[in-house]
């Protein structure tokens, strides 16, 4: 490259910070963009991969994504709450955290096996719950559900899943775990307990963190700017949206019940009267709530924040990790989502005490841009870089990564 063509780039790189700084830009959805992810994107936003084998890291399907996805629909995906605090939190974290590589460490045969609630898996790689896939590709869920089969990861679906538990435990060829959205009336959830256990669900995670209503002003931009008539695919009536959603059929459910703001801690007693699968609280971030769910009998706690989509606490999960895996002290198995995108982030959860990564986002960009060929790819790809900074470290498999791995800056 010549020196006139390398100040050219510089120039145009200046002009896109400018831009991206820029108040005018702001208001329209690129620029908020900018506030979720890095601003590579920003200086690459002609850069577009044809195919999942050309994807370098994750972010390359998140550019995808964002072309080939509706506007209202990008923006129900990508949005976090209020100025998306939380989202940018997230990120944020894993930056304060470094690595501590132990060198001279035969790696030569890396295991990412693990093992959690009583399942053998592959690697601590899980994908998170996210409903309604079918708005990210005509397949959904069992895009998804084949990429898991495929790549041997544990998935677990949603209540608000656009293809029933049946048809997607058999596309996954093996249980999901089952993720409950109680709405305020109980046989709702016992239905669907109920069905979710006869698929062959072994596990139902209840999500706690969404109780209250969320404000999602990027959703709310992006919306706007969508010129389509939702309606004629939505439907115009209130309760429309529930006939998209399998799980709910003959739950006699309509919207005004969706409501989970009456939910207490023995909600979890109720849980475990009505099923015997295992139960996981997933929402949790301080150490008082991680102590909860274990008095309250649960199996496995998950720290979320729901990708910064609940609250603009602008504390990232990461954050909010070491105080949680000290109150739950051994009792019980800890998982964590929100903000994970490379193999970095996972392996810094993993030494900060997690047992096990989801990730939500990060394949939901992949199933957009390429249905199950792209989830397969990402699900590859992250396991690659894992295997990688573990060799890197001296970490030969997963229970070999510990806190002399990582320090905290300024900590
Ligand atoms: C979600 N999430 C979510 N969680 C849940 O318990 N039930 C659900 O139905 C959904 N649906 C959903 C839809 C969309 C579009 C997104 C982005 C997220 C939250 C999800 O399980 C997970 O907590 C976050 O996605 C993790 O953050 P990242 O990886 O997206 O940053
Ligand atoms: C969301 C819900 C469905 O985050 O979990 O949009």
């Amino acid at each position: 490259m010549n020196k006139d063509s390398r100040s050219g780039i510089e120039t145009r790189r200046s002009f896109l910070r400018f831009l991206a700084a820029s108040p005018l830009l702001g208001m329209t959805g690129a620029g908020r963009l900018l506030a979720d992810e890095t601003l590579e994107q920003v200086e690459l936003a002609e850069y577009l991969i044809a195919s999942p084998d050309d994807a370098l890291d994750v972010f390359d399907f998140h550019n995808v994504a964002r072309r080939v996805l509706p506007t209202s629909h990008y923006g129900y995906l990508a949005t976090g709450t209020d100025g998306n605090e939380t989202l940018q939190a997230n990120r944020e974290a894993f930056r304060r955290i470094y690595l501590r590589s132990m060198r001279m460490v035969d790696t030569s045969n890396v295991s990412l096996r693990t093992e959690l609630l009583g399942e053998n898996l592959a690697s601590p790689i899980v994908l998170a719950p996210v409903g309604s896939q079918r708005a990210f590709h005509d397949e959904g869920e069992l895009a998804t559900a084949r990429a898991a089969r495929a790549q041997e990861h544990l998935q677990i679906l949603s209540n608000v899943s656009t293809h029933s538990i049946e048809d997607v435990i058999a596309a996954r060829g093996g249980p999901v775990w089952f993720q409950l959205y109680p709405t305020s009336k109980w046989s709702t959830a016992r239905t669907m307990l109920e069905r979710a256990e006869a698929a062959g669900a072994r596990v139902v995670v209840l999500t706690v963190d969404l109780n209250s209503n969320s404000n999602r002003v990027l959703l709310g931009q992006f919306a706007r700017a969508d010129e389509r008539d939702c309606s004629a695919c939505h439907g115009a009536g209130p309760d429309d949206w529930l006939k998209t959603k399998p799980m709910y059929e003959g739950t006699g459910s309509v919207t005004a019940d969706w409501d989970m703001s009456a939910m207490t801690w023995d909600y979890i007693g109720r849980l475990r009267e009505a099923t015997s699968m295992k139960i996981v609280v997933k929402g949790v971030v301080t150490a008082e709530d991680a102590e909860a769910c274990i008095e309250y009998g649960a199996d496995a706690v998950y720290v979320s924040n729901h990708g910064g989509r609940g609250e603009a606490s602008g504390w990232g999960a990461l954050e909010s990790l070491p105080e949680v895996v000290a109150a739950v002290d051994g009792r019980a198995p800890v998982m964590i989502d929100s903000g994970f995108r490379r193999g970095t982030d996972i392996f810094k959860a993993l030494a900060l005490g997690a047992d096990a990564v989801c990730i939500g986002r990060a394949y939901i960009w992949a199933l957009a841009a390429f249905g199950q060929a792209g989830v397969e790819k990402v699900l590859e790809m992250l396991r690659a870089e894992l295997s990688m900074v573990m060799g890197q470290m001296g970490a030969r498999s997963v229970p070999d990564i510990g806190s002399r791995h990582i320090g905290t800056r300024g900590g």
